[in-house]
């Protein structure tokens, strides 16, 4: 059986080893597939695999079809909007994630990011610390959880939003948990996205909250662009000066945020979160082992498509 690693932004080169090592190990081949620039190259590619592992690679209708002998999807990560999940199931195509394995090198770059933002992007100027401001964590899951350790040593106060997360999880951590998405918003001076982007959440990061924000407040979005609404985010930064915007995903009207908010504004120009030798390591092994596991066992813990 032939399982491809299609990669649009490579895995680190000791992460595909590794993943080699696993595939081979439970008697499978491993084909690759990295830095492709056409989707007909990854129509090609996966034309005789069996199982595919991708990051956040489109995996639509299209190439399901174009999978004819495809049992298993893994997405080496967290949010699988990437993946068509209708058409997968539709397909008897079992879809996973790797949930967890990436969520520290997220959560460090979290705090990268705001560093270079509080301290007005390194331009010599008189910034401010994260030590005392209060930290709103938007959605309490394996991101949001390890933002919460790593803003305990920069001495922040803690709260968090997260309607599917019991708020014994919370407290249990050190952070106070809030009861809607607005007073996380009007609480906080720093708030921190960790939200999927599913059909509820696209585009609920709109004027009306971000204006709960107080005075001199950051935003820091290292989960999707769909999440924030662009046309108010404009609008909203043209009437908040004080307002700071910092994202690792490149939103879809970039060139106008750098053109109006060249002092308040700034993305990573391609999404870094999960991109470290670690993070590639724990994701790609992780989605290697639960091929292995549903292709010889039927094991599909991770199934997202059930
Ligand atoms: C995820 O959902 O796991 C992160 O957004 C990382 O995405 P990436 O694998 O494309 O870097």
């Amino acid at each position: 059986m032939k399982v491809l690693i299609a990669t649009d932004k490579p895995f680190a080169k000791i992460a595909v080893n590794g993943i080699r090592q696993e595939v081979e190990a439970a008697g499978f081949e491993l084909a690759l597939l990295e830095k492709y620039t056409e989707k007909q190259q990854l129509l090609d590619s996966v034309v005789d695999a069996d199982a595919i592992i991708i990051r956040s690679d489109i995996i639509d209708a299209e190439v399901i079809a174009a999978a004819k002998q495809l049992k298993i999807v893994v997405r080496a990560g967290a949010g699988y909007d990437n993946v068509d999940l209708n058409a997968a199931t539709a397909a008897g195509v079992c879809v996973m994630n790797t949930p967890g394995q990436n969520a520290n090198a997220v959560a460090e770059l979290v705090f990268g990011l705001l560093v270079f933002a509080v301290r007005n992007f390194y331009n010599g100027t008189s910034g401010t610390e994260l030590m005392g401001k209060k930290l709103g964590i938007h959605a309490y899951g394996n991101v949001g959880r390890n933002v919460a350790r790593i803003a305990k040593g920069f001495g922040m106060e803690l709260y968090a939003y997260d309607a599917y997360c019991p708020e014994s999880a919370m407290k249990n951590d050190g952070v106070n948990p809030l009861k809607s998405v607005e007073e996380l918003y009007s609480t906080c001076d720093i708030v921190s996205v960790h939200i999927p982007a599913t059909a509820e959440t696209k585009k609920s990061i709109n004027a009306a909250l971000l204006g709960l924000m107080p005075k001199g407040a950051v935003l820091v979005n290292t989960a999707r662009k769909e999440v924030i609404h662009e046309d108010e985010m404009v609008e909203f930064m043209t009437s908040r000066p004080d307002f700071k915007y910092v994202t690792d995903i490149v939103p879809g009207n970039d060139e106008e945020m750098k053109q109006k908010f060249a002092n308040n504004y700034f993305t990573t120009p391609k999404k870094m979160g999960a991109q470290t030798s670690e993070a590639n390591i724990n994701a790609g092994i992780a989605a290697a082992k639960q091929i292995a596991d549903f292709l010889n066992n039927g094991i599909d813990t991770f199934r997202v498509n059930k």
